[in-house]
């Protein structure tokens, strides 16, 4: 015998028919009555395989399984904690769903005050039986005027009326207000809203009306409403429990166990819909023939069958079910039945309520026959009084057994053997059958005897409740707009685009004629791209990216091979005098021709040098000024190539030959042109951004000669120096730019490159954060320090394979504090400040390739870009944001993108390799 059944609750005990419970009971006919209500005993095994059956559906559905049965549903409902009390406002909420055919609207006032309570003002509307089931737009239009005629008799103005609206069905919530209807429960069969978001129909309607301006801020189940609105006790309220029409319950669960969310840390508020529990080996057994006839005359039978032993809705027809076979039987009535009890739905909760209560005797029983057209003898009325007591007392033994199932989820996912728990009941069977909670509590006792549970009834039917949700939800909707606000001037229109693509072309045309232009147009003195005969052993450098590096590249009729090795530039080294930088530089030569043991031997050596260089042939370059992170001494104005060369002098061990300097957007135009013909433009979207791309001599103003070509380093970071850009520059942009050690300077560069993004990210932060948007406006000294929010982030961040609660790791890692909702506006934040860079990006492209194509004169260009740099490279949707940027503003150019794999050295050795080759061709 198990331990319930040992309890007492075996053998009808349980479900008491009116012998067991001490009532006076008929003498004659007992034992056809007592065998039709001995269907409605449930054993305390019966009751605790439920438990242990919803429990294991409840599980299942938060595990994502979906089971062979339509099981519990474990909806979570955006409800991420128990309310502070410190919400305040005043809301419109409308009920709709929770108690039958009726539809209430309320006027809440949260004070933000404990303790400090004004009453709701509140109206009930019936629904017409019509209304519930017919067209979907119908019943949204009877709940619109149902709260234009309720606001009008308030003095409230008709702006910005928020509203929360509780709607009591199975919906998959996406948002606190975005839910879609699964299917309608309970008497509504309304058309075209199942799949529907109830919400939208709702605003909808309320604009179709036009009387109010309201907003739906929170769609909210009646469960959750009933858990928000109860008043704290000792602890929270962490379970909302309600048996009205229907029944069901939301409660508090660990967001780790909820597979559907992304969430590790935190609870979230989720509705069970235990009404659709089915399980038939656990249900089967306590259905009797009233259950199966109830269901099939329903309006959705089969479905909700655990609901319809346990709704309002239900239990009255179960009574006139057990009544009209009662008195057809010849057991009730003398034999008769009438017209009222034959029909559906004529005995309602209240009815039930009134005759159960042995307080109210035998008159009031007789008094509700008559109504029903009946005519009772003294012993009818003792009789039905049995069947009520029966049909309810069922039904709250099986929502223990439910409870019961939650409050052993609880202790299992807090890993807590006794659980001291509050849960919130509402609903008209509570209200209406004081006998109800008391058959529940002591049924909750003995399923689940490790857990001490208050219940606690809810404060105005739920309806304070969905304020509280309501409240927040208006904040997040605010704290949604100020994002959307900050974020706009980041989002470019297509025309916006095109603009900077025109201005491009402009600033291009006039750099090559040697007007005044922000884009400097730097010849190269590469002529051509490498051929393919280029053959030997060369030195390159690679200075101005992440890393400085030095290599030796093997040209052979094999293929290229290439050793490096990465040496580091410490800033003092980057920011300190010229004399030091190219000491340092050389040192690093030395020890790599050591290891490498090429000591003494003087090979060619190219040189990528990736700043803006004004060079008079290939291995002459004057440093115009330095970019991204450098900035040392003399060196402005000086020839790179001497700097080099006099630090070899200095260093005097060592013999070198410069033969080339190379930007590294050339560089890496060139590697990618060794594997592709094709490719005639190098990009670079790394620590700086930058193009170059080979241009018709004929257009170079400063070099001799009309014919062939000349790559031309564009230096585009520059572009929008001369203020063109300032219609797109945000506050942000000029913070950033004006904390940079080259304010006014690279203003292109400083929207697109990775040495600036998470800098502006940052900004972005911090402003948002002063919003009271972010980090619940509290700013930390973190994010206050400069660097800190690096570009890799944006690249993780933004990477799809990442969960959100990997995002808030990385952002922890950063000292910041977050919430979910922080790290998704963080999320947003990095996508709106990286589009625009690769939008930006694209931009200039299309009008690079655009310019190449009227050069040829061609209809349609087919042709290929080298790109290279970390940003582009790590970025999950860099790349293809600005492919599509460039197809759609260069739709006549064919466009391949190529990554480049080794760097800028390679393409620096090639133009070594190439000017080595006409060297040679020329000494011939
Ligand atoms: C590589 C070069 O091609 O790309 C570097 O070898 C260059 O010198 C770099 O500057 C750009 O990328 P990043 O991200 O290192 O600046
Ligand atoms: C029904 C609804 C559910 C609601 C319950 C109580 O079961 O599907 O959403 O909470 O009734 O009103
Ligand atoms: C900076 C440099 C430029 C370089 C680019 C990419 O813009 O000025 O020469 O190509 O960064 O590294």
């Amino acid at each position: 015998m198990d331990s319930i059944g040992s309890l007492g609750l075996q053998q009808g005990e349980g479900a008491p028919s009116c012998p067991q419970e001490g009532l006076p009971c008929p003498s004659n006919s007992s034992e056809m009555v007592q065998e039709c209500l001995q269907q409605f005993k449930v054993t305390g095994a019966q009751l605790r395989q439920i438990q242990t059956s919803l429990l294991g559906s409840m599980e299942q559905a938060l595990r994502g399984q979906v089971g062979p049965a339509p099981a519990v549903r474990m909806l979570p409902t955006y409800v991420g904690s128990t309310p502070h009390g410190t919400e305040k406002g005043d809301f419109v909420v409308l009920e709709l769903g929770a108690t039958g055919a009726s539809l209430r609207v309320l006027w809440v006032t949260l004070t933000g005050i404990e303790g400090h309570k004004v009453e709701p003002r509140s109206q009930e509307f019936v629904i017409p039986q019509e209304v519930m089931l017919g067209p979907g737009q119908q019943l949204f239009d009877f709940a619109a005027r149902c709260l234009s005629e309720f606001l009008d008799v308030l003095p409230v103005d008709n702006q910005g009326l928020q509203l929360g609206f509780s709607f009591s069905f199975p919906c998959h919530q996406t948002g606190l207000d975005k839910s879609t209807l699964i299917s309608w429960t309970k008497g509504f069969k309304c058309s075209d809203v199942e799949g529907q978001d109830v919400v939208q129909l709702l605003r909808d309607a309320i604009q179709r009306q036009g009387a109010y301006s309201i907003d739906v801020v929170a769609v909210v189940n009646d469960t959750v409403g009933t858990m928000m609105g109860c008043e704290p006790g000792v602890g929270p309220c962490e379970v909302g429990l309600v048996v009205d029409t229907g029944t069901n319950a939301c409660y508090m669960e660990e967001a780790r166990h909820v597979a559907v969310l992304d969430e590790d840390r935190g609870r979230v508020c989720i509705s069970i819909e235990w009404g659709s529990f089915s399980d038939e080996g656990a249900l089967g057994p306590v259905q009797t023939i009233f259950d199966h006839t109830l269901d099939h005359e329903s309006l959705n039978p089969g479905a909700q069958r655990f609901e319809k032993m346990i709704g309002g809705l239900y239990l009255g027809e179960l009574v006139r079910l057990v009544l009209v076979h009662l008195a057809q039987r010849g057991v009730l009535f003398g034999g008769h039945t009438s017209p009222v009890l034959r029909s559906q739905g004529s005995i309602l909760l209240e009815h039930v309520a009134e005759m159960e209560d042995p307080s109210a005797g035998a008159a009031r029983v007789h008094a509700v026959l008559q109504d029903l057209g009946l005519n009772p003898k003294a012993s009818d009325a003792e009789w039905v009084q049995c069947v009520c007591m029966a049909v309810c007392t069922r039904a709250a033994q099986l929502c223990a057994a439910a409870l019961a199932a939650v409050l052993s989820r609880l202790q299992h996912s807090r890993e807590q053997q006794a659980l001291q728990i509050a849960v919130a009941t509402g609903g008209r069977v509570f209200e209406r059958h004081p006998r109800f909670l008391s058959v529940l509590r002591e049924t909750v006792m003995l399923l689940a005897p490790n857990c001490d549970v208050s219940f606690i009834p809810s404060v105005d039917g739920g309806g304070r409740g969905v304020a509280m949700v309501t409240a927040v939800a208006a904040r997040l909707a605010a704290h949604r707009r100020l994002l959307e606000e900050t974020l706009a001037p980041f989002r470019l229109t297509r025309e916006q685009l095109a603009e900077v693509q025109a201005q491009m072309r402009e600033a291009m045309a006039k750099g090559l004629q040697g007007e005044a232009s922000s884009l400097r147009m730097l010849p190269t003195y590469v002529r051509a791209t490498p051929d393919g005969s280029e053959r030997g052993d060369f030195l390159a450098l690679d200075l101005g990216g992440t890393n400085f590096r030095v290599l030796l590249v093997r040209v052979t009729t094999g293929g290229v091979q290439i050793s490096s090795q990465i040496y580091s530039i410490p800033e003092c080294v980057a920011q300190g005098s010229g004399q030091q930088l190219f000491d340092h530089i050389v040192d690093c030569i030395v020890d790599f021709q050591q290891k490498q043991g090429l000591s003494g031997q003087s090979l060619p050596l190219g040189f990528t040098f990736s700043f803006p260089c004004r060079q008079m042939g290939l291995d002459q370059g004057i440093l115009l000024n330095w970019t991204k992170g450098f900035n040392a001494s003399d060196c402005e104005g000086q020839d790179v190539v001497c700097l080099l060369r006099e630090a070899i002098r200095r260093r005097q061990a060592v013999e070198l030959n410069v033969v080339a300097i190379v930007n590294d957007t050339v560089g890496t135009m060139m590697s990618c042109g060794y594997e592709d013909p094709h490719c005639e433009v190098g990009l670079i979207v790394g620590t700086g951004t930058n193009v170059c791309y080979m241009e018709e001599l004929r257009n170079v103003a400063s070099v001799d000669g009309d014919s062939g070509q000349m790559c031309i380093n564009t230096e585009w970071g520059a572009f929008g120096d001369d203020g063109s850009l300032s219609m797109l520059s945000t506050r942000f942009d000029a913070s950033v730019d004006q904390a940079s050690i080259n304010p006014g300077k690279q203003r292109f560069e400083k929207m697109i490159s990775g040495m600036y993004l998470g800098e502006i990210v940052r900004h972005i932060l911090l402003h948002l954060t002063s919003l009271g948007v972010l980090f619940r406006g509290q700013q930390t000294q973190r994010l206050q320090t400069r660097d800190i929010f690096k570009t890799k982030f944006l690249s993780e961040i933004e990477s799809d394979s990442l969960a959100l609660r990997q995002v808030r790791a990385i952002l922890e890692d950063l000292g910041l504090p977050l919430t979910s909702d922080d790290a998704l506006m963080v999320l947003e934040v990095c996508q709106a400040v990286s589009q625009r860079a690769a939008q930006l990006c694209g931009a200039g492209v299309a009008a690079v390739v655009e310019k190449i194509r009227e050069n040829r004169g061609l209809e349609e260009l087919t042709i290929s870009v080298g790109v290279d740099g970390t940003l582009y490279k790590l970025h999950p949707h860099f790349s293809s944001l600005v492919a599509a940027t460039v197809r759609e503003l260069a739709p006549r150019c064919v466009v391949t993108f190529l990554q480049s794999e080794d760097g800028s050295g390679k393409g620096a050795a090639l133009v070594t390799a190439v000017a080595c080759r006409l060297a040679q061709r020329t000494r011939i």
